[in-house]
């Protein structure tokens, strides 16, 4: 084949971000509404990417785009294609990337992009993909990203519905009734790499209350499968307005995260909070229907929300 194509989705952590990094679990949701897909064309000299950040041979790809190099290089030579993952094949090829999922905003861009790629290298190659090797080859992308990715955004990006994730491994869990969540993009990039690091300084310079704070967000997210099996929005609620105040207490909240998770609760949502790794990027608040939401998101870009959206969750 000329052309390999490939497509994945974003994530929402709706709890357990941080302490997953320390073997707890968490529970997420793909968000089938952003999307990300890789076109991978034969025809080109050596290896080339399109994308919208950088255009130009892969080995003058700057520095931030080095996660999306090493997927395109793995995920070619793991399906077979080693010539064109290393630039001396004789055709070449052209990696085009589209991705409506907003970078550094704790919706697993970085492993949807990856993810993408690999699905578009197989296919181009023709090769069975499995679960467990897309989930390998999205890890070795994460790592370049954030260095020690617990591999909650690899499952995540390539699954079909929520999910417990816990080191490594993922079950699907019951959506007891339909879930409406309000989504916010502070506005604010969060690097994961940096919000894990100060999470990781803290535990450090105060192991036993860290570790304590991190211990109750493993239990919220334990005690939270119940709930969401349930439909109980008030109990979901209340469970993510105590873990972002945790969130905040272990560093990874701003003071543009609090006011949207306050005004979001004003706004009558049952519980707000932070998702993904913090310092900025987005918050979800748990609304009654799609009506509240839009409620919620306009009290939300009121407090600073830069954009909001609806996200609902079917039962499952
Ligand atoms: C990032 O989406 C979630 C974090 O828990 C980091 C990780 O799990 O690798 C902050």
């Amino acid at each position: 084949p000329l052309r390999g194509v490939g497509a994945s989705h974003a994530k929402a952590i709706l709890f357990g971000e941080h302490a997953v990094v320390y073997g707890a679990p968490a529970i997420a949701i793909p968000v089938d509404s952003l999307t990300a897909e890789a076109v991978i064309e034969r025809g080109a000299p050596g290896l080339r990417i399109e994308s919208s950040l950088f255009t130009g041979p892969v080995e003058d790809a700057p520095a931030r785009l080095a996660p999306v190099v090493t997927a395109i290089r793995a995920s070619l030579e793991r399906a077979g294609l080693g010539e064109l993952a290393r630039g001396v094949d004789a055709q070449g090829a052209t990696v085009r990337i589209r991705s409506a999922i907003p970078h550094e905003r704790g919706l697993g861009s970085s492993a949807a992009v990856a993810a993408a790629i690999t699905r578009a290298a197989f296919d181009l190659a023709g090769s069975a993909l499995d679960d467990e090797t897309l989930f390998e080859l999205i890890q070795t992308a994460e790592k370049v990203a954030h260095g020690t990715p617990s591999g909650i955004d690899a499952r995540t990006v390539a699954a079909t519905g929520a999910i417990r994730f816990n080191r490594g491994a993922v079950a699907p869990i019951r959506i007891g009734a339909p879930l409406t969540l309000a989504f916010a993009d502070s506005g604010h990039p969060g690097s994961t790499a940096k919000a894990v690091g100060s999470v990781q300084a803290l535990r450090e310079r105060e192991p036993e209350t860290t570790d304590a704070l991190l211990s109750r967000l493993a239990e919220i997210a334990e005690g939270s499968i119940a709930d969401l099996a349930a439909g109980d929005r008030a109990a979901i609620g209340a469970a993510m307005t105590e873990a972002h105040g945790i969130l905040n207490r272990v560093g990874v909240s701003s003071e543009r995260l609090d006011a949207i998770t306050e005004a979001a609760r004003e706004a009558g949502a049952a519980g707000a909070k932070l998702t993904g790794g913090g310092l900025g990027g987005c918050v979800i608040a748990v609304a009654d229907d799609a009506a509240h939401a839009d409620r919620i998101g306009a009290a939300m870009r009121r407090a600073g929300a830069e954009r909001t959206w609806t996200v609902e969750v079917p039962a499952a």
